[in-house]
This record gives C-alpha cells, structure tokens and sequence, in this order.
C-alpha cells in the first residue's frame, strides 16, 4: 500500500471513533518471514506505535488504547519478556518528548506492579510529565488480562460492602466500570487487531461489547498510517445499531 499521499475520507472524518483500542499482533511472524529473531520484529512494532499514536492525535482522536503486554505473555520465553520491557522503556524514554510535543497525555492499565522497577519509574515519569495534556490520551495496557480487571473491580466493591461503605442493590453498570482500571475512560468504539487473527485474546472484555470489530492482515510491524485509515473507513461504514432495530 502507498503510504505517501494517504488521505481519509470526509465520511470518515464526520465519523470517527472516540476511542481507538488495537491489539498489535504479529511480531513474531514478521521476524520469522524474514529470519529474523522474533524480538527484531518487537523492535519494528514501535514505529508502528509511533506512527499510530501521531495519526489518531492529528485527527483529534479523544482516546488510543494498545495492547502491548497482556497478562498470560508473561509465559513467554524469559529473553523474549527481557527484550519486550527492553523495547517498551526505550520507547518510553525517546517518545515522551514526541508525546510532549503532540499533546499526548499517557494512561497505563493493567498490573503495573509486575512490571519491572525500572519501566514503572519510567511511566511514572512520563504520565507526570504528560498530564496537563489536553490532546489525545495513549493508554498503554501492560501486563494487561480483562478477566484480571474484571476480578480486580469484584474485589474492591466486596472490600466496600464488608466494610458496609456500600450496599450489594447499589451495584450497577456504571458503578461497576467505575472499578475497571478503564475508569473515566469511554469504552472503545473501534478494536483494531492486526495479523489476521480472530480473537480477543483477554482484552477489554468488559469494555468492548459494542466496539465495532476490524481484523487487518497486515503484521504490526507492518502497519502504517494507510491501515489505520483504512480501519477508519471501515467504522464509518458500519451501521452501529447498540441492540435497537
Ligand atoms: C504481538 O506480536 C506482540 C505481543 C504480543 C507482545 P506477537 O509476539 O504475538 O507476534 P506473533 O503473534 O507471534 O506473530
Ligand atoms: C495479544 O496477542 C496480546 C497483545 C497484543 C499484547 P497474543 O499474540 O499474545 O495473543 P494470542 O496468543 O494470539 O491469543
Ligand atoms: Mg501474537
């Protein structure tokens, strides 16, 4: 696809999605077509990000989740989890100034103390540095699992209603997602996957009832600002219709 003059349509820009959520998969696969190790192809993934990130805050995009740690990627290869957090604190480390620069302000969810000391030092460096932004908002899910989240918001109500700061009738779908780490945030209105796989793999389970569901081929490494306009054009056409008729 040439990615030069890529442009989205007036349909697309008069419907865009508030909240972009995408798991960036394929890595491995990239790396592999090329014989290369899988983590060159981690290495690549973070200019898709880049290019992701700078994209959806041109647009005025209020919202961009990526998937890029989930719970269960902890049982991959012990070099393979070194050189992921490797990659994901480099990235932090050149890109908070982009971000500063875009108006990017930085929201992490998922089990952020599993991480190692390091990259949460990072983060919460970077989300200090970012937070008057008023642009777009990156939330980056690491160390991410939907169930977890889930269990995680059953917990604390639990913990209210024995502490008898809450009543079991008062719980409801909104007080719910008020104790998803998502809180605040609008649920995605576009999933993109990349890799062609058609599963959700633990993300947002919660959050993602309604998204409109978009499946590319293309590998991370791979995506560019082409695809994602191309998901775009794609959400414009779908009839949302939340159940009605
Ligand atoms: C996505 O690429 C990155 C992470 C899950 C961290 P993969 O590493 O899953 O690549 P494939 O799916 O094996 O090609
Ligand atoms: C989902 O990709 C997780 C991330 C993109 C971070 P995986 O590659 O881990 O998912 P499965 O194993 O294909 O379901
Ligand atoms: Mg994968």
């Amino acid at each position: 696809m040439n990615t030069a003059h890529v442009q989205l349509s007036p349909e697309a820009r008069a419907s865009l999605p508030r909240h972009v959520a995408i798991i960036m998969d394929g890595n491995g696969r990239w790396a592999r077509q090329r014989g290369l190790p899988r983590i060159e192809g981690h290495r690549h993934g973070a200019e898709s990000a880049r290019v992701v990130v700078r994209a959806a805050g041109e647009l005025g995009i209020q919202y961009l989740t990526l998937y890029a740690f989930s719970v269960e990627n902890w049982n991959r290869p012990k070099e393979e989890v070194d050189a992921l957090m490797k990659y994901l604190l480099q990235y932090l480390k050149t890109e908070t100034a982009e971000l500063q620069r875009h108006n990017v302000r930085l929201h992490v969810i998922g089990q952020i103390y599993r991480l190692p000391e390091a990259v949460q030092t990072q983060l919460q460096k970077t989300v200090r540095l970012l937070s008057k932004n008023n642009g777009l908002t990156l939330i980056m899910a690491l160390s991410y699992g939907g169930r977890t989240e889930i269990v995680e918001a059953a917990r604390s109500l639990a913990r209210k209603v024995k502490a008898g700061e809450l009543d079991p009738d008062d719980i409801d779908e909104h007080l719910f997602a008020q104790h998803l780490w998502t809180r605040n945030i609008p649920d995605p209105d576009l999933l993109i996957r990349t890799s062609g796989e058609m599963r959700v793999s633990n993300f947002l389970l919660w959050q993602i009832s309604y998204a409109e569901l978009v499946v590319t081929p293309v590998l991370w490494p791979d995506f560019r600002k082409a695809h994602f306009y191309a998901a775009l054009e794609e959400y414009a056409r779908r009839h949302r219709r939340f159940g009605t008729v």
